[in-house]
């Protein structure tokens, strides 16, 4: 079966499940998933459950499927993801957001919990993802063109542009509301690696110099899908630690976790509020 039909077989599958039609879907990384609790009325259906949904394997990462309203707003929020280094192929890593596209939902949040390569972005830090560097080796719209995944007039093409990809509009939406809370969001390049080892310092001093602010092993897969779908796209990274080297400290994958739950409060309220506003207009 090709990717298109299971994609339809899942997003019928979670029409029968839930009645709710989101406009907007979110994709929550490591340590954020409890943002998932701000959705009311919510239908949960573990990735399990749905046809051909990839499992994701790490700790920290549910795996629910979470549809609802979240100020109102209808969203389909994904609890967990799966990464290219669990050995995931690019259409099982951007299953899910082509779903969410498939779903009805023409905006997509994408969060990650990702490494500071400045030495001025503290752990604990939101960013507002500007731009991103793929290093990952494989870009998510390898293999045959899909038409059929566009879900604006003109998407869906062979090639296509990413110069807008984190939309200036939304990115604009979330400092003026950041603002008005009393918090700065720095705006930042991230740049993907494949993982899953953290890297070396090496790495991360020729990320710098490439121009990377922050480093993770997610998301921009997800983004080169959405845009292939004409989705409008906002990416929010959760610093958690200071990338190898920077600081001299070892890595942990607890202390991702960990520093998720210490700022949830901050991140909560920030989507909560810019919800209504990123669906409206
Ligand atoms: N490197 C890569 N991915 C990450 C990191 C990091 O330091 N922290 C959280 N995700």
């Amino acid at each position: 079966m090709d990717i298109f039909s299971k994609a339809e077989a899942a997003v019928t599958y979670v029409r029968q499940r839930a009645r709710v039609v989101p406009g907007l879907g979110i994709i929550l990384g490591s340590g954020l998933g409890g943002f998932a609790s701000q959705v009311q009325d919510a239908v949960v259906i573990p990735y399990a459950e749905i046809p051909h949904f990839p499992q994701s394997t790490v700790v920290g990462h549910s795996g629910k499927l979470v549809l609802g309203l979240i100020a109102g707003v209808p969203v389909a929020v994904m609890q967990g993801r799966v990464h290219a280094y669990e050995g995931y192929s690019m259409d099982q890593v951007t299953f899910p957001a082509r779903v969410l596209g498939l779903l009805g939902c023409s905006r997509l949040i994408v969060t990650n919990a990702a490494g500071g390569i400045r030495a001025d972005i503290a752990p604990g830090s939101l960013m507002l993802i500007s731009d991103h560097i793929n290093l990952t080796g494989q870009n998510a719209a390898l293999g045959p063109n899909e038409e059929r995944f566009a879900c604006i007039p003109g998407a869906g093409q062979r090639f296509f542009d990413m110069t807008t990809a984190y939309s200036p509009r939304l990115r604009k939406l979330a400092q003026a509301e950041a603002a008005r809370q009393g918090n700065t969001l720095i705006e930042g390049v991230y740049i993907a690696v494949l993982g899953p080892s953290y890297e070396t310092p090496a790495e991360i001093r020729a990320f710098r110099t490439l121009g990377a602010d922050m480093v993770g092993m997610s998301t921009v897969h997800e983004v080169i899908v959405a845009r292939h779908m004409g989705l409008e796209v906002l990416g929010l990274s959760l610093v958690t630690n200071l990338a190898a080297g920077v600081s001299g400290e070892v890595i942990h994958h607890e202390e991702v976790m960990d520093i998720g739950r210490r700022v949830e409060v901050q991140f909560t309220s920030l989507l909560v509020a810019l919800i209504p506003q990123v669906a409206a207009g």
